[in-house]
Order: structure tokens, then sequence, then C-alpha cells
């Protein structure tokens, strides 16, 4: 009966995908949209799980839910490397970190021919942005707002992966970030949940493909559940306070996506959440993920996360330690070896019983039934070679950096056109600057660094104006450098037409372990930019970084800034053809771009207080909500880019002007989110010369409501292309739950207010239109 009923709600979930596009609140209570197709959710699995279930020994079934790091030793309890006989006597449910067909296949032989049972195991890895081809860091990419492109750059990621036995990325880190200083901020898709949602549920559809059981798919695992990127003070692992309302309506929403687009994993984070370690949290793991969100597919812990909980205070010794996450609802530990040292005995003492025992082993039977491992363990070590870089893979590497690249500034000098794109009478070019050639540090967080495969900024513009028009000089080392390398820097900038800077962070600057509490230049690249500036030649800025970094005074006096983020092993191609206008920028920041650190942690869809400064009266009243040395206002605001081309908006429109909350909540209630509420719609102009694609967004703001909402809330977002002259209208349809929000009594709901709506180049511009809802 269950099983049946399982089957029509799977179904009915299928048939709900909405017909047209249209847009939505991101994240809500609205029913699951699983699909099928990923596998985990296939009835069929279960006659398969159970009998291999029953055959198992207690050990046998402890060891389907241990994970270890390939060639490492196995946590702090161990120190074991044994890995080949404890797989042998299926001790091992899965390891991580091995990157080759041969290690592959040389350990799923023994899992398969010599252990009892002959479960294979399953390989995973963080193939974060790209195996073999390196695509942009997740913060670049998701700055192309292209999911299409994302769900692309997940598949290629797979096939590779995939041909090396990998069936299983640590990817998409889908937190929210909205604190520069914390490194891992490089790894997502920056503080919005709408965008987040959108690019959780891409990089879903492209790791897992059209069915998990395909050798080309690979499982995703939605990390780090949950609150990992609001660490206090931006430190990593840090403990973090954030309400259920907050949770709910922020950090959640994309971790939901990810589970609605069929995500098979996820990954329980470091972090405290008030207090209570997420890696031993009942309320995220058990009542949000599983009870609420149907969720059948396997918590892996993160990195030593279980046996994390004895520093975080939460247990004093081992057994506790795995209790604690265990029952909370940690399926698998991932490299603490806790589970394996302590788990059996918990069971045998009957503090964890048999039943919860068998249904966190059933989930990982159940992944490798979805993902065909016991019919196709191996990968074909032939054909490994032919899948990495191939052609269509590289040019898609080059397109998605192109389309990850922010333009941040491009004046015109006294008289003159804007420095970029640069013009036909640009002869000489000096290029200077740390991170013009320099592989390692302008590729990627991947951890397979092949510097080989990157055509580097200096190779690929030495070839587009020939080496003899090419004066390059390093100037500075990313931390440091002489005043002699300043000194020829200047000198080569006085001989160009014009100069390209290249600086920013190297790439051990951004990631896990990696927070600042300083986001200027490293070393001593800020009094470099400083005297090429000086040499009054025009100066193009290319910034290289895993997060925005404040640079007031570059912003103040370098006419053209462009942020490349690590754009991955296309980068040179991709930032010469921006450079020359062969490609038209039009990514768009996906973080707010802070003056200063001080005004971290910051972010567009923040709440009103009760004094807001554009409401002092008079203007200059002190007792409002602002610092007394530095601006609210972000340098550059949620969603903003510039393009080769101008851009005119026209006002937006919307269809209704009043709507009523009961119709809305009933049409949330029965999961009929596919019905438009209203449309909006606004004319776009492109003004300028050339053909551009622009983002152009869609945020509301409800007033009125039970608890505080964002002062504007992403709800949609369309790449337009525009030829030069051309007007578009272009229309948001927006469901029912772009209306709702979690209110007071943390339920998704939408509620009586005044609405407004704009259709905006970014968060801080545009007029709004306005909606009433009624009751
Ligand atoms: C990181 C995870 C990653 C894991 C395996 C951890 O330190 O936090 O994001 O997936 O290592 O590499």
């Amino acid at each position: 009966m269950y099983r049946l009923l399982a089957a029509i709600f799977v179904y009915a979930t299928l048939v709900w995908q909405p017909l047209v596009a249209q847009t939505g609140g991101g994240g809500s209570a609205s029913p699951s949209r699983i699909s099928l197709r990923t596998g985990i959710y296939d009835p069929s699995l279960d006659a398969k799980v159970e009998a291999l279930l029953h055959k198992m020994t207690l050990e046998e079934k402890v060891g389907q839910l241990v994970q270890y790091s390939a060639g490492q030793p196995t946590g702090p309890s161990t120190g074991r490397t044994d890995y080949e006989d404890m797989i042998a006597k299926g001790q091992i449910g899965a390891l991580l970190n091995i990157a080759t067909a041969k290690e592959t296949n040389a350990l799923q032989r023994i899992a398969v021919e010599k252990s009892r049972l002959h479960v294979p195991i399953v390989f995973g890895l963080d193939v974060v942005n790209g195996f073999r081809t390196e695509f942009p860091i997740p913060l670049g990419l998701a700055s192309s707002w292209d999911p299409p492109l994302v769900e692309q750059v997940a598949r290629a990621a797979a096939r590779e992966a995939s041909a090396s036995g990998i069936r299983w990325t640590f990817a998409p880190m889908v937190d929210i970030a909205r604190d520069a200083r914390w490194g891992r901020m490089a790894e997502g898709a920056g503080e919005d949940p709408f965008l987040g949602s959108e690019m959780a549920a891409a990089y879903v559809r492209g790791y897992q493909g059209s069915r998990l059981d395909a050798p080309d798919s690979i499982a995703a695992c939605a990390k780090h559940y949950v609150g990992y990127g609001a660490a206090e003070g931006g430190r990593d692992y840090n403990a973090t306070e954030i309400s259920e309302h907050t949770l709910r309506q922020f950090y959640l929403p994309p971790f939901h996506a990810a589970v609605n687009a069929g995500a098979a994993t996820i990954m329980s984070a470091f972090n405290a959440i008030n207090g209570m370690p997420a890696s031993a949290n009942p309320f995220t793991l058990q009542q949000v993920l599983r009870k609420e969100w149907g969720f059948r597919g396997v918590v892996d812990s993160d990195w030593e996360a279980i046996g994390e909980l004895i520093p975080h205070g939460l247990a004093n010794d081992g057994p506790t330690a795995v209790r604690k996450g265990f029952l909370a609802g940690v399926d698998m530990d991932m490299a603490s070896s806790f589970y394996h040292d302590h788990l059996a005995q918990l069971v045998r003492s009957d503090q964890v019983s048999q039943a919860r025992l068998d249904e966190s082993v059933r989930r990982v039977l159940r992944l490798k039934f979805a993902l065909g491992l016991f019919d196709h363990p191996y990968t074909d070590e032939v054909h490994e070679a032919a899948a990495m870089l191939r052609p269509e893979a590289i040019s898609l590497a080059r397109t998605a950096a192109e389309r990850s690249l922010v333009l941040l500034k491009n004046t015109p000098g006294p008289n003159n056109p804007p420095v970029l794109p640069l013009s036909s009478d640009v002869h000489d070019i000096a290029l200077i600057g740390p991170l013009a050639d320099d592989p390692p540090n302008m590729e990627s967080l991947a951890k397979l660094d092949r510097n080989e495969d990157l055509i580097s900024f200096r190779a690929a513009l030495s070839k587009h104006v020939g080496e003899q028009h090419l004066f390059r000089v390093r100037g500075a080392d990313i931390t440091g450098g002489t005043d002699e390398d300043q000194a020829a820097a200047v000198a080569a900038a006085g001989k160009a037409d014009v100069v390209v800077l290249a600086l920013g962070e190297d790439t051990g600057m951004s990631g896990e372990a990696a927070s600042r509490s300083k986001l200027g230049l490293p070393g001593r690249q800020q009094e470099l930019l400083e005297k090429v500036v000086a040499t009054g030649k025009p100066v193009v800025l290319i910034l290289f970084s895993g997060r925005p970094l404040t640079l007031p005074w570059a912003f103040d006096h370098v006419p053209a800034v462009l942020a490349a983020w690590f754009p991955g092993i296309q980068a040179g191609p991709a930032l010469v053809r921006t450079l020359f206008g062969e490609s038209n920028p039009g990514g768009k920041l996906v973080v707010s771009w802070p003056r200063s650190v001080g005004q971290e942690p910051l972010y567009y869809n923040a709440l009103s207080t009760g004094r807001p400064p554009e409401l002092a009266n008079p203007p200059d009243d002190k007792y409002v909500s602002r610092y007394i040395d530095e601006q609210n206002s972000p340098q550059f605001p949620f969603g903003y880019g510039l393009s080769y081309t101008s851009l005119r908006y026209g006002a937006t429109e919307v269809s209704r002007n009043h709507l009523k909350a009961s119709s809305l909540n009933a049409m949330l209630g029965t999961g009929g989110v596919q019905n438009p509420a209203l449309t909006a719609s606004a004319e776009v102009t492109n003004t300028g010369s050339r053909a551009a694609e622009e983002v152009v967004q869609l945020y509301v703001r409800l007033q009125g409501t039970s608890v505080a909402q964002p002062v504007r809330a992403l709800k949609g977002f369309q790449r337009v292309a525009l030829a030069p002259g051309e007007t578009k209208r272009v229309t948001f349809a927006l469901r029912p739950d772009a209306f709702a929000m979690w209110n007071d009594r943390n339920q998704f709901a939408v509620e009586p207010a005044k609405v407004s709506i704009w259709i905006s180049p970014d968060s801080a511009h545009g007029t709004a239109g306005a909606v009433e809802i009624v009751p």
C-alpha cells in the first residue's frame, strides 16, 4: 500500500512541472517536484535493496556507512590506511579522493570480487567546477545568471569524472554566502536564495543527467546542510545563529530546490546552528529534510564532522558522538572512522536500534542500485583518456568563462570613448601583474589542477597582438615583490598605448579554510596599481578573485575594471575576446560588492530598520541606521554588471493591481503553483551599437506583513538577447509563491500586503509597479 501511495505521489509531482516559464518564490512549502528519473525514488529498487539488506551482518551494514579518503589515514582515531583489507571484509561503503580509472577499478575489483556480498564501492570526489576540463569557479558560473549553461557545465564534468570511475560528486555547494570574508563564497552561487535555487537545480540536473544509472551520470551532493555560509565573522567552520524564520526563508531554499531536482545525497555541515552542530541536528536533518521535504537519499557527513562533535562540545567520547550524529540523521561518516569504530557496538547495546541502522543502510544500497553500480561496477580504462578535454567541453569552458565576467566599470577618459573594448588603434599593450601568466592561480578551486591545460591570459594576448606588441612585466608577486619590479612595470606602462593589469588573489586565498579579515589586494599590488595609474596611461584592471575585493581607490581612479573570478582553463581566450569586443560581457554580480570590510555581512535582501537613512529628516539627522565613517550602500549592488552597450528600462507594468491572499493560498495549498498570479513586464531597449545579452531581473517587496520582509527579493530573471537599437517587452509570469513568505507561525503563506515589483538591471534601480494583496 505504502509503495503504491509513494508511486502515486512521485507521479503526481512529476506532472506538476510548470507548463510555461514562470517564476516564483524560490524554495517554499510547495510540494516536492521530485523526479522519477533520478533513480533514488524508483520504487522498483526496493525489492533489490531489501533482499541484499537481509543477507548482511551487522558489521557489513556498518561498513556501508563508512567512507574514507583513499591514501589518507582514517581519521584521528585509527590512522589506518589498509583499505584493501577493509574493503575485502566489507568494512567500507565509499571512498573519496581517487581520480583515475585504474585506481577506482583496482579497488572496485576487491569489493566486487573479494567481499562476501560483492557490494560495489561508490567513489566520490569534489567535482566542483569541472573535472579535467576546468570551468570558472561556481561564483563565476553563477554570475552568468544562466542555469542552462550551468547544467551543461555540470554535465560535461559528470562525463569526465564518470570516465574515471567517479560516480558521486560533493557538489553543488548551495550555501547562501552574505559575507565576503568567508572564503567559500567562491564555491557557491552567492547571496540570493532564488538565484541559488535555480543554480542548485541546474547543477543537480547536469550531474545526474536524465538517468542516474547512465554510465556518465554522477550523484550530486548538495552541501553543506545548512547555514555554513553564515559563519560568524566570516571565519570558516565558525558557529552560526540563524532563526528558524531566516533559515527557512534564506538558507534552506537552495537545498530544497536541489532535493526537488532529485539530488541523491546531501552533506551535513561543520557549523553549529543556534548551538546545535548541523551534523547532529534533528530539526534540520529529520524534521525539515526527511519529514517536510520527503528526501530519501543519503546524508553524508562533511569531513570528520562526526568526530568533530567532540570539540564542538556535544560529546565527550566517540560512542556519544556517533549516537548523536547518527540518530540525528547522518547516514554516512566521511573520514572520521567513528562509525567504523563505534556504531556496531551501539547497536549491540541497543543504544541505536537495528531498525534505525537498516534505514541508513537501505539508503546507501539504494544509491548504489540507482547508479547501476551492481550491474556496471567498473569504468572502461581504455575510454578514459578520450573522455577528457573533448573539444566541445573546451569550447563550453570558453563560453562559460566569457559569461562569468562582470564588467564593473568602463568610463570614458576626457573626450574619449570608454576604454573597453580596446580600439583598433591600440597597438602596444603593457601587460602587468602577477595573475596574467600564472596558471595555478588563474584556474579554479578544482582538486586536480593540471596547469598544462590552461591557456593563460598572457599566452592568449600575445597570440592576439603579437609578442612584439606585448610588454610583459610582472610588477609584483601576489603577496610581495620589489621596488625594481614596480619600476619596470611603470617603465613598460610608459611605452604602451594601454595598460592591462591582472591583479588579485591566489586561488588558495578563497575556498575552504581561506577566510580573510582584509579584503584589499594582497601584498604590494595596491602600490603597483597606484604607480601604474599615475603614468596617465589608460588602464584596464582585471581582477582575479574568489570574492569581491574592497578597492575603493581603484574604483575611483581606474577607468575600466572587469571581475574575472577564476575563469578556468579558457581564461586567456575568454579574456582576450572580451577585451577586444568579440564577446560582450553580460555577467552580473551574485554578491553585493562591499566598499569596506566593516560593511560585512552585506546583502541586498536585507530588512529595513525603523530608521532607514532615506527617511532621515532632516537628511543629515544623526539618529538613523548608518555608519559615521562609511556609506550603507555597496560599491556595486547585487545584480549589477555593465555591458559594452547601453540599455534603457521602461516602467514596470503589472497585469493586475489587486490579488486575493485567500485565492493565492488556495493555489499554494493544492500545489497549483503553476498558475501565474499575475504578469509583470517592462520594455528593455538596447540603446547602444553592440548586440548584448542583458540579465533582466524582477524583484518584489512585501510591506505590512506579520514578519518584516526584505527591502527587495529576487523572484525572477531572464537573460535576454538584444540587437543594437532593439526593444523587447520582457514579461514575467509570477506564480503565487512569488508573493508567499515564511510568516510569524513559520508557515509559508501569502498575506495581505502592499507589494512593489521592480523589473530592473540590478537590485538598486528601476521604477516599481504597485499591487495590493487583499485578504
Ligand atoms: C569540505 C567539503 C568537501 C570534503 C571532501 C571538506 O573539507 O568541507 O566541501 O566535499 O572536504 O573533499
